[in-house]
């Protein structure tokens, strides 16, 4: 496996769910069951299979003791979580402002609370963008209704050309998926960021600028990975069957945080660091 460039990684849990809603006036979004498990072990099991050890979960004021009760500080899995509010949504670049500390010098990767992904070919996928030292990149994937997204369009080479947030009509059908990997030049980017339109700040403002560099990287998921948002009613039940039939098919558990801890030798090491016999 090649050498990874990122230990740091962060959970972005917030938002009022209103799509959601009535659930979500009492219970975080991202703690809804997703068939047989909360929605934020599946984008914590991402995080554990890019090798991400120190994870701050972001989340609003009044959910953040209930992540902390689910999750605690992360011993068991091998990992460090911390945990930081966002008071008032203002969009998704706002996590890196929040958690400057936390990144401190480092690179980061931030997963949305709501996105799930499993594949035969995605950890590969998640290894290669943490290989790369410096530069941004960006998970995409083939959809019909891109629309919804934000939205990357391709040259005639297949390199990165515009983007745009939800555009009315899409340049190309490769939705931008909730994963962004960026070096620590995002700490000052996403400070200087301008609200748009709808008020709050834009990821995708942050990954044009790394493309402006043309410093951006672009894995795109192929077929045979899933990739479900877990955002309205419709494709959180649509999520849910979809887990539920996949592991019923396979014989596995997707979205298992403490599995994916075992593959990646994230228990062992914490055994053997305790200085225990490395048994898991
Ligand atoms: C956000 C991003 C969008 C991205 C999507 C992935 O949208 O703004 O670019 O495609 O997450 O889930 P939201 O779902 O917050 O509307």
């Amino acid at each position: 496996m090649p050498m990874s460039s990122y230990k740091k990684g962060i959970i972005l849990a917030g938002g009022t769910g209103s799509r959601l809603y009535p659930e979500t006036r009492t219970v975080s979004k991202q703690l809804l069951p997703v068939f047989d498990k909360p929605m934020i072990h599946y984008p914590l099991t991402t995080l554990i299979l890019a090798g991400i050890h120190e994870i701050l979960i972001i989340s609003t004021p009044n959910h953040l003791g209930s992540f902390e009760h689910l999750l605690g500080d992360g011993h068991d899995l091998g990992i460090s979580l911390q945990y930081a509010a966002q008071v008032t949504p203002d969009g998704l670049p706002e996590a890196y402002v929040i958690g400057r500390r936390f990144i401190g010098s480092d690179n980061v990767v931030m997963v949305l609370g709501d996105n799930i992904f499993y594949g035969p070919h995605f950890e590969q996928q998640l290894a290669t963008a943490t290989s790369r030292r410096s530069g941004g990149t960006i998970f995409v994937k083939t959809i019909e209704d891109a629309n919804r997204y934000g939205v990357l369009e391709l040259d005639p080479e297949g390199r990165p050309l515009s983007l745009e947030e939800k555009p009315a009509k899409p340049k190309s059908n490769l939705a931008v998926t909730g994963i962004y990997f960026f070096d620590n030049r995002v700490l000052d980017i996403a400070a200087d960021l301008t609200p748009s339109a709808r008020g709050e700040t834009e990821i995708v403002d942050v990954i044009r600028h790394y493309l402006d560099l043309g410093e951006l990287c672009v894995e795109q998921l192929d077929s045979e990975c899933a990739w479900l948002d877990a955002g309205t009613h419709e494709s959180l039940t649509l999520a849910a069957r979809s887990i539920e039939e996949a592991q019923r098919q396979d014989g596995i558990k997707i979205g298992c945080p403490e599995q994916a801890a075992l593959t990646m030798g994230f228990i062992a090491e914490k055994h053997r660091e305790a200085g225990g016999s490395g048994a898991t």
